[in-house]
């Protein structure tokens, strides 16, 4: 099995964020999360290595708290990237198989071209593998140099490269593979005596020449999959191109998406065949959606969403938390958290599942069973059931539990008052 160094020790200075770049969030994942779990998708790494040190506490926090195959290393002060990885020295001491680096910035990495990269390298029983990419525009990149044989030579920053080193157009991609056996020397011997004065992991590759070992590059088909993180500019442009790639994946599953770009859907999102999504939808966090469903215009979706087949969620109708089953309709203004409900049901416009007691900050369930009807405007109080058949009058604040078939009605009776304006006004 492989092992993964992900380098995230850096300080993120241009997101202008008091939160550190990394834990910046695509829908409701973190930066470092979708590349943690690109590579655990790779099905060949055992564990990780996250380097920590800008704000490293929250960092370490996170991902103890959410990925158990995955430590995190210190690295203070942070002396550049070669110096990051040899930060992770001390565990691998008698570790013999391959590592892959990785930037912790990079979110849009696919497993596929992990999985695919760690294979070629493994093919070609290279000693290093650098992935590479050919850019129109190389700046601030380190580029490739090759030999006339094609070999790959070394790495040379941008910082530190001539003219006519910074007209090559193949960049370093910042993703290794390293047989690490064979590769870990040289992190005791790299120097800082270039322009930035930084331990450069880039250098391994002349040292791994200098040592008759085998260097190779794969060069990337998609540039956008190591499109890094700078700036809030760089994550919302990383955000389009993420919900562009799920898009598409639905479009060629038959999901009818009316307007791409205003649409938002996460990666976890499933979605059934000859479901219509309207525009401006937002579909976070883990979802599945039945077949020929409609969704939208202006849905919102928060995760742990289960839609049976043909379902319809309406304007301005959030959900989250919630198993619906088919054909049950909730087109206008509605909020249901928490809840399970049955098919054939009826939320009537206006619709509220209250879930959540701010005092006791206690969220309970409710549930609706099939072909109950729910009267515009309810507010239905958890924990609550509302059973089958059963309806509910419009305007009906609901606090216990409805029996099947019957008809739950808590409002006034409407009282009129018949020339009361006449009377007022003529006081
Ligand atoms: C690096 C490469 C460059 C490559 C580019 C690809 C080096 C010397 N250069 O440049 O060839 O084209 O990535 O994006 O490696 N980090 C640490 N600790 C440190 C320094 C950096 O953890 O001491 C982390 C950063 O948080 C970041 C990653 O390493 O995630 C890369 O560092 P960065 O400063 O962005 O390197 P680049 O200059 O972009
Ligand atoms: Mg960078």
């Amino acid at each position: 099995m492989v092992k993964s160094i992900i380098l995230a020790a850096g300080k993120g200075t241009r997101m202008k964020s008091e939160t550190p770049k990394v834990l910046h969030k695509i829908f409701d994942k973190t930066l470092v999360g979708y590349v943690i779990e690109a590579v655990n998708n790779t099905g060949l790494v055992s564990e990780n290595f996250a380097i920590v040190g800008h704000q490293a506490e929250l960092v370490d926090e996170y991902i103890k708290g959410n990925y158990n195959n995955t430590r995190t290393v210190l690295q203070s002060p942070q002396l550049g990237t070669g110096h990051a990885v040899s930060m992770a020295l001390p565990y691998l001491e008698d570790y013999s198989g391959e590592v892959i680096i990785l930037c912790g910035d990079t979110p849009l990495i696919n497993s596929e071209t992990l999985k695919e990269f760690i294979e070629n390298h493994r093919s070609l029983k290279s000693d290093l593998t650098v992935m590479t990419a050919i850019y129109d525009d190389p700046t601030n990149y380190g580029r490739i140099i090759r030999s006339i044989d094609n070999s790959v030579q070394g790495i040379v920053e941008e910082k530190d490269a001539n003219s006519e080193q910074k007209k090559i157009n193949e960049v370093n991609a910042g993703i290794y593979c390293l047989n690490w056996e064979k590769i870990k020397p040289a992190f005791a011997e790299l120097k800082t005596n270039n322009a930035q004065g930084e331990y450069y992991l880039t250098d391994i590759v002349k040292w791994a020449k200098e040592q008759s070992l085998k260097v190779d590059a794969f060069v990337l088909k998609d540039n956008s999959e190591i499109f890094g993180i700078n700036s809030k500019m760089h994550l919302a442009e990383a955000s389009k191109i993420l919900n562009q790639r799920v898009i598409n994946k639905h479009l060629e599953n038959g999901v009818t998406i009316i307007d791409p770009s205003a649409t938002w859907i996460s990666p976890e999102t499933e979605i059934g065949a000859d479901t219509i999504i309207y525009p401006s939808c937002y579909i976070s966090g883990k979802n599945t959606i039945g077949k020929n469903c409609k969704i939208g215009p202006f849905a919102h979706l928060r995760g742990d969403v289960v839609l049976a087949d043909n379902v319809k969620i309406g304007n301005f109708v959030e959900v989250k938390k919630t198993k619906i089953d088919s054909n049950t309709n909730a087109c206008h203004l509605s909020y249901l958290g928490d809840s399970e409900i049955g098919s054939d049901v009826n939320i009537g416009a206006g619709t509220i599942t209250a879930n959540y007691n701010p005092l006791s900050k206690v969220k309970s369930k409710t549930k609706i069973e099939n072909n109950a009807k729910i009267g515009s405007n309810s507010v239905l109080v958890a924990p609550v059931e509302i059973k089958e058949g059963a309806n509910v009058a419009a305007l009906s604040v609901i606090t216990k539990d409805i029996p099947a078939w019957s008809l739950a009605i808590t409002r006034a009776p409407l009282k009129i008052l018949e020339n009361w304006v006449s009377k007022i006004t003529k006081k």
